[in-house]
C-alpha cells in the first residue's frame, strides 16, 4: 500500500483520471522521468508527450528509463509544428519556455520542482521561470484539462517558491477553474500538490 503522504503518486493518479489514449501531456521537469513514463503509458499508444529539463543529466536519465520500458524518444521537437508522432518528446529547454514547442493543447500537465535527487543540486527550479511556465500552460490546458505542480518547501529557495506556487494557484478565476491543495498536516517542510482543472467551457 502507498503511504498516505507520498504526494507524488496522488499527483499522477489525478492527471490518470483526465488522460486517455492519444491524449497530449507535458512534463515540465524531466529529472529521472518516473513522471513522464508515467504520463507516457496513461496517453499510450497514441499519444504524446513533451518532457523538458535544462540538465543533460536528467534528459540522459530519462531517455535510458523510456527506451528501457520500449519507448520511442525523439530529442527535440520544431516549434508549435503540425500533429507530432506518437512518443516522447526530449525537450533541452527550460520550461519558462514550452510555449514555442507545444502543439496543442495538453490534456494535463505535471511540473515535480526542485532539484534532481542525486545530481547538482545547483541547477533547480526557480520562483520566477516557474510561474512563466505555468502561466504558459494554464493558458493552452485542454478544457477539462489538470495541472499539477509538486513543491518542495524543505530546501533553501524552496518554500519562497513553495509559497509563490500557492499564490500563483490561488489567483485562477473562481469560474473558470477547480483548485486543490494537499499537504502533510503535521509536517510543514514536506511536499505540498497543487492540482487545476480548467472548468469546460
Ligand atoms: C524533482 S526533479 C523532477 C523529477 C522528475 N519529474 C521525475 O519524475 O523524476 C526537478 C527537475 O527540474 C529541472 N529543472 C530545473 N529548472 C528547470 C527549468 N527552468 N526548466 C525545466 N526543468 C528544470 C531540474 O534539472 C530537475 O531535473
Amino acid at each position: 500500500m502507498t503511504r498516505l503522504t507520498r504526494i507524488v503518486p496522488l499527483a499522477q493518479n489525478l492527471l490518470a483520471d483526465v488522460l486517455q489514449a492519444g491524449d497530449l501531456a507535458v512534463d515540465l521537469t524531466a529529472g529521472n522521468g518516473h513522471d513522464t513514463l508515467f504520463l507516457y503509458r496513461s496517453v499510450a499508444p497514441h499519444g504524446c508527450v513533451l518532457a523538458f529539463d535544462i540538465d543533460t543529466v536528467a534528459l540522459d536519465s530519462t531517455a535510458t528509463r523510456l527506451q528501457q520500458a520500449g519507448i520511442e524518444v525523439y530529442h527535440g521537437m520544431e516549434p508549435a509544428r503540425g500533429q507530432p508522432a506518437p512518443g516522447v518528446y526530449l525537450i533541452a529547454a527550460g520550461h519558462e519556455d514550452c510555449a514555442f514547442f507545444l502543439p496543442g493543447a495538453p490534456k494535463a500537465v505535471i511540473a515535480n520542482l526542485g532539484y534532481l535527487p542525486g545530481s547538482d543540486h545547483r541547477t533547480l527550479t526557480q520562483e520566477s521561470t516557474t510561474l512563466r511556465a505555468l502561466d504558459q500552460v494554464a493558458a493552452r490546458l485542454a478544457s477539462g484539462g489538470r495541472l499539477a505542480v509538486v513543491a518542495y518547501p524543505g530546501h533553501v529557495g524552496g518554500e519562497q517558491e513553495s509559497a509563490a506556487v500557492e499564490a500563483w494557484f490561488g489567483s485562477l478565476k473562481r469560474d473558470e477553474w477547480d483548485v486543490l491543495r494537499i499537504e502533510v498536516g503535521n509536517c510543514p517542510t514536506a511536499p505540498r500538490l497543487f492540482v487545476a482543472e480548467k472548468r469546460q467551457g
